[in-house]
């Protein structure tokens, strides 16, 4: 394990704990997840989110679920409710869909699961490690053509420890920055309306000491005029056959300006973010609707430390809350992977991952 948290593990009673990241920033509470049920829910109340730790929980669930079953074909129902839990993370339907595969011969079900969904976990560290590298040999390189030996990334919503086994995707490279010495500062976007950035991106910075401010999400676009983000780095929920990234809502936004200032604009994946059989991501990957009270109401802590909730729009106003949309491959300078560094397009992404 190259980093210093997970967000899941298997307790000393072998049962699944996750931390509770609604609770995040205010307080670290873990839950125990004991039934197939609590992992859907934990899943669609975003007790657990990130694409990749979606991902991980959901192979643990197939270990959990196996409790309740006595069969495989009766585990194959269970599994679907875990399938069917979030719709835009490809992460979710790969590792339910991996888990199940593994286990079609297996003869010691919840034995078999474990091991299986443990190797799964396992493989995604190490693809966290590779990404963390290739992505900082990218800052290293930009660093060289400039002045000024500080580097300021700006990345969207979150995609360190908390949303992908071990070190994240999008703050991996950053977490090898600072491992590598170099002088780094995170834009963090706030990512209306759960504010991904600015409770569970900040928080975790902050647990390493890395410097880092939060913004509002409409104010990349300004710094980026202004000369002050050297680069873009965001995660993926997923990646098309043709390079399309659907990513939290607003990442498309950030790589427009991107685009826009010559600020180079990376996506961080590992291999489980590919969904090969969605040829245009634009046109097909599914996109999940929220509910309007995430947008109406704010979370936040009072001044007992309470936390609340409260309604920031007039009361009957309607809102309307996409989770994710889609940046064109066309705005995406490159995919930063476990397997190095590629374009994002059909040919590239298939030379490295499908050949
Ligand atoms: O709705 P969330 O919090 O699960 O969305 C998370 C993101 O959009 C992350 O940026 C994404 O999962 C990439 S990190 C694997």
């Amino acid at each position: 394990m190259q980093g210093k948290y997970r967000a899941l593990w298997i307790n000393e009673n072998e049962e699944l704990e996750v931390i509770d990241q609604t609770k995040l920033p205010f307080s670290y509470e873990t839950k125990v997840l004991k039934t197939t049920d609590e992992v859907v829910t934990a899943i669609t109340d975003m007790t657990i989110r990130g694409a990749g730790v979606i991902g991980s929980v959901a192979a643990f669930g197939i270990y959990v679920a196996c409790s309740e079953v006595n069969n495989y074909s009766d585990l194959q129902k269970k599994a679907k409710l875990i399938r069917d839990s979030r719709p835009t993370a490809v992460n979710l339907m790969w590792a339910v869909d991996r888990m199940m595969d593994q286990l079609k011969k297996s003869t010691s079900l919840k034995d078999d699961a474990l091991k299986f969904a443990i190797e799964l976990n396992d493989q995604e560290a190490l693809e966290s490690v590779e990404i963390a590298k290739n992505g900082c040999d990218i800052i290293e390189k930009i660093l060289e053509q400039k002045e000024s030996k500080k580097f300021n990334i700006l990345t969207h919503c979150n995609a360190g420890w908390l949303a992908v086994i071990d070190e994240g995707t999008a703050l991996a490279p950053i977490y090898e920055a600072q491992r590598r010495g170099i002088d780094i500062h995170v834009w963090v976007d706030e990512t209306r309306p759960r504010n991904q950035g600015a409770s569970l991106t900040a928080w975790e910075l902050t647990q390493s000491n890395i410097p880092h401010t939060i913004i509002a999400d409409n104010t990349g676009g300004h710094l980026m005029q202004q000369g002050m983000v050297d680069m873009v780095i965001t995660g993926a929920d997923r990646v098309s056959a043709n390079g399309d990234v659907a990513n939290k809502i607003g990442t498309y936004l950030k790589a427009l300006a991107a685009n826009d200032n010559d600020v180079p604009f990376y996506v961080a994946i590992p291999a489980s973010t590919f969904d090969f059989d969605i040829e245009d991501g634009v046109k097909d990957i599914p996109i999940e609707t929220r509910s309007a009270d995430e947008v109406k109401y704010m979370r936040g802590v009072d001044e007992n430390g309470v936390v609340r909730e409260v309604l920031i729009t007039p009361k009957d106003s309607p809102a309307l809350n996409y989770g994710f949309d889609v940046t064109p491959a066309r705005l995406i300078t490159g995919l930063i992977t476990n397997k190095g560094v590629c374009k994002a397009n059909l040919a590239e992404i298939t030379k490295k991952f499908n050949s």
